[in-house]
């Protein structure tokens, strides 16, 4: 996919930037967030309350956890210029905010208490998140260059980057009219089709290279990828919708025994969340607020694990790995084309050799459970997480995610 030559959208520029770019990063992105939560506030009502779900976090809560984050570990933070080697541990100054800690940390307040939560106002949460920005620009301008120094400058930038992508899947989930918030309002159309043949590759993956990592891309090692035959773009509404129409979604066969459970479970419509049959017969699609009927160009979006995988049981095809995914995007360059859904991969989420978790501990290792790794990134993905060494990661049966498949042949 043809990139702005802008650094700031570029994210291998992102997770190098200095000084300069950062401060400039994290404004762009701090627009996002708030325009985002002011299209929110706007079609929930001043109260801004939502009803309860695994799935969703209350809009005033995302708000205050950014700010919160972004303090904890920046200005409250008294070895964040060690950067990867700080300890969570180490004292910190009480936040601007008194008692953030036990309404914001994500890794200490339940996920059902976030709404039963005595949360500061809108206007107050705002405030603070600005006088938080204001330490952190500080900072960042009298601190170190390297990496080290950089580094939670950096994760807070990407950290709030995530959070503008779960209130994006927020606003779809509640079928909030956000799309004026938006620079994009769904996947477009890859401009290119087919498959791609791929030689194989002894691949040598793990990061080594100067700049931003997570903890999880670390642990240099080689994997052997084999010769694949493997789409050029995810696949479309096109080649999905007729494993439906063919009954897969009443056909056990194709489905893992969790996935036939999962099916049953959490689709009793047997279509596609987001997915209805309409007066015609034809099926549409809601996107946030509007149906409009489906185009079979666009790349089949809000499917979880279990349906990407049903779908090449059905279609004589499989998952590819992450390591494959890597692989051929770089090979093929142009040829592959990728960003507008995240890719479920056949491959677990799991630690490289040598892992050692980064000082925020809960972002990668609690989730070593087996769950399937994505790769790519969508629509309402943030530039600077557009990266193809980034490894997303979610539940097989999620389904709020904007996350589509490609396929390999077998
Ligand atoms: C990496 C997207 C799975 O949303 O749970 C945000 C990102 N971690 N705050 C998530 C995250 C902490 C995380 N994902
Ligand atoms: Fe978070």
């Amino acid at each position: 996919m043809a990139r702005s030559l802008d650094p700031i959208d570029d994210p291998q520029q992102i997770r190098q930037a200095d000084a300069g770019l950062l401060a400039r990063a994290l404004a762009a992105q701090r627009e996002c967030t708030l325009r985002l939560f002011d299209a929110v506030r706007a079609a929930l009502g001043p109260q801004l309350e939502i009803r309860y779900g695994d799935e969703l976090n209350p809009p005033l809560w995302e708000l205050g956890h950014v700010g919160w984050f972004e303090e904890f570990w920046i200005a409250r933070n008294p070895e964040r210029l060690r950067g990867t080697a700080a300890r969570l541990e180490a004292a910190r100054a009480a936040p601007l905010l008194a008692g953030a800690d036990a309404l914001y940390n994500s890794s200490h307040v339940p996920h059902a208490r976030r709404w039963h939560l005595d949360l500061p106002s809108a206007k107050r949460t705002l405030d603070t998140l600005a006088r938080v920005r204001e330490r952190t620009l500080a900072l960042l301008a009298a601190g170190g260059a390297d990496d080290d120094a950089l580094y939670f400058f950096r994760l807070a930038l990407m950290h709030e980057a995530m959070h503008v992508e779960a209130d994006t899947m927020i606003a779809q989930v509640l079928a909030l009219d956000v799309r004026g918030a938006l620079a994009d309002t769904g996947p477009a159309a890859a401009a290119v089709g087919g498959e791609l043949d791929i030689p194989a590759a002894a691949l040598t993956v793990g990061s080594d290279d100067a700049g931003f990592h997570f903890d999880n891309e670390f642990g240099t090692h080689q994997v052997d990828v084999p010769a694949l035959r493997i789409d050029s773009a995810p696949v479309t509404w096109g080649a999905y919708l007729p494993f439906i129409a063919a009954g897969g979604y009443d056909e056990p066969r194709w489905w893992s025994s969790a996935g036939w459970a999962w099916r049953r479970h959490a689709l009793p419509s047997g279509l596609p969340r987001y997915v209805a049959r309409g007066d015609d017969g034809s099926l549409r699609r809601a996107s946030f607020d509007t149906w409009t009927a489906i185009d079979p160009a666009q790349p089949a979006v809000n499917l979880s694990q279990h349906e990407a995988q049903a779908w090449c049981a059905w279609a004589g095809r499989r998952l590819p790995t992450e390591f494959e995914w890597l692989h051929a995007r770089t090979h093929a360059g142009e040829a592959f084309a990728w960003g507008q859904v995240w890719e479920w991969t056949a491959s677990p989420f799991g630690p490289w050799p040598g892992f050692r978790p980064h000082p925020y501990r809960d972002y990668s290792q609690p989730w070593f459970d087996g769950r399937p790794v994505l790769k790519g990134g969508s629509f309402a993905t943030p530039a600077c997480m557009q990266h193809p060494r980034y490894r997303n990661f979610f539940s097989a049966g999620r389904n709020d995610v904007f996350a589509g498949f490609r396929s390999c042949a077998l």
